[in-house]
Order: C-alpha cells, then structure tokens, then sequence
C-alpha cells in the first residue's frame, strides 16, 4: 500500500514480481493506493502492467471505515496474508490492525523510537543527529511503533545536505525493505 511517489513500492515489485526467481516464495498480489493520482499508480502500472491496481479514497478519518472495508474483499479476494506498507501515509484503525497481528509491516525512514511521524528524515536533519537510519517494523496500534524487525543505520556527514540525507536514506530503504520482508515472511513459517 503506498500513497506518493512509489520508489519502495516499485522496488518490492521489481524484485518481487518482475524479477521473481523460483527460490522466493513471495508472490505480490496487489498495490493498494489512497491517493488517486498517486504517481506510484502510474508507474506500477507501467512496470507490472497486470498487477492489480486500486485506488480507494481515504483523505479525511471520514473515509476510512468505507477505505478499510474495501481493503478487506481485496484481501479476501486475492488470499493476501501480509499487507506492506509502503510510503503508505495514513493510519490505519486500531479494529482493522489487530484483526492482522504481525502481517502488517512498515518502514519509516529514521531509527525508531526517534523521529516518529511524517517528514522524519528533515526533523532528524534539522535536530543535528549523526547517525539516522531506516526501520522496518510490524504495525500495532499505536503509530511507527510495533516489534522492530530490521535497522539500517544511516552516517550524517557534515557536508550531507537534506537532499542529499533523503538520498541516502531512500537508497538503505530499498536495500533492507526486501530483505526484512524476506526474514519476516521465513520466521513466520510453521515449524516442523
Ligand atoms: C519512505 O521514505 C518511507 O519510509 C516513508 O515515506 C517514504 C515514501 O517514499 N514512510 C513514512 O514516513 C511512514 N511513516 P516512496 O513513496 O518513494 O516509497
């Protein structure tokens, strides 16, 4: 589920679904946006032209029960077990996350606990800490929080500037997303 500009969404899909090898047995069902001219739609579309696409409307809290709903026969639907979040921008329920213990997960783009909420990368810039990073992490109720699953640390050089911390971070983001999505997925397979 992503809401802006896409590049994890895209990178989960090109490793997941376009260059899918037989040694992965994660399988992308669907990409879920609540923005209708998200760019990710337009390029996942052009990346994974029969991937299915859907937009549901969620901008104010008034949506979400309706957006929520229609998430679920989508998850019905295609069987989905895990649903990611992506740059996905809103919250979700705290009735519709606990209907889904540990099959949500999320990356926010800073060493939780620290930095949590929007525009993370600019508030751990402007704070003058030297070391960032990225977390991926199962989502409870309560927000950028959850039982953390993989850090990456990011180093803030001196002559970093914020684009060039954003860079930095996005680049960590693509690298660990599929890896901890991977570890996630293995760890959660019945023992035999
Ligand atoms: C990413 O940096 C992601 O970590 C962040 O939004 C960005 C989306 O970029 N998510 C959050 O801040 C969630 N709290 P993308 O659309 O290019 O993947």
């Amino acid at each position: 589920m992503a809401s802006g500009n896409g590049s994890n969404a895209l990178n989960l899909i090109n490793i997941f679904y376009v260059g899918k090898t037989g040694s992965s047995s994660i399988n992308i069902s669907a990409v879920i946006s609540n923005v209708g001219d998200a760019p990710v739609i337009d390029k996942v579309k052009k990346t994974a032209p029969n991937l299915p696409v859907f937009t549901i409307p969620f901008g104010s809290l008034s949506e979400r029960q309706v957006f929520e709903n229609k998430l679920e026969n989508i998850i019905d639907k295609y069987k989905i077990k895990y649903i990611i979040l992506a740059g996905f921008m809103k919250i979700l329920s705290k009735e519709f996350v606990s209907k889904f213990p540990f099959k949500i997960i999320n990356i926010h783009p800073s060493l939780l606990p620290a930095f949590k909420g929007r525009d993370a990368i600019k508030s751990a810039f402007e704070y003058g800490v030297k070391y960032t990073g990225v977390t991926v992490h199962y989502v409870t109720h309560e927000v950028d929080a959850g039982p953390i699953i993989y850090q990456e640390i990011v180093k803030i050089e001196d002559y970093d500037t914020l684009e060039s911390l954003e860079a930095k971070v996005h680049i960590a983001e693509h690298k660990i997303y599929p890896a901890a999505i991977e570890l996630a997925m293995n760890a959660d397979k019945p023992q035999r």
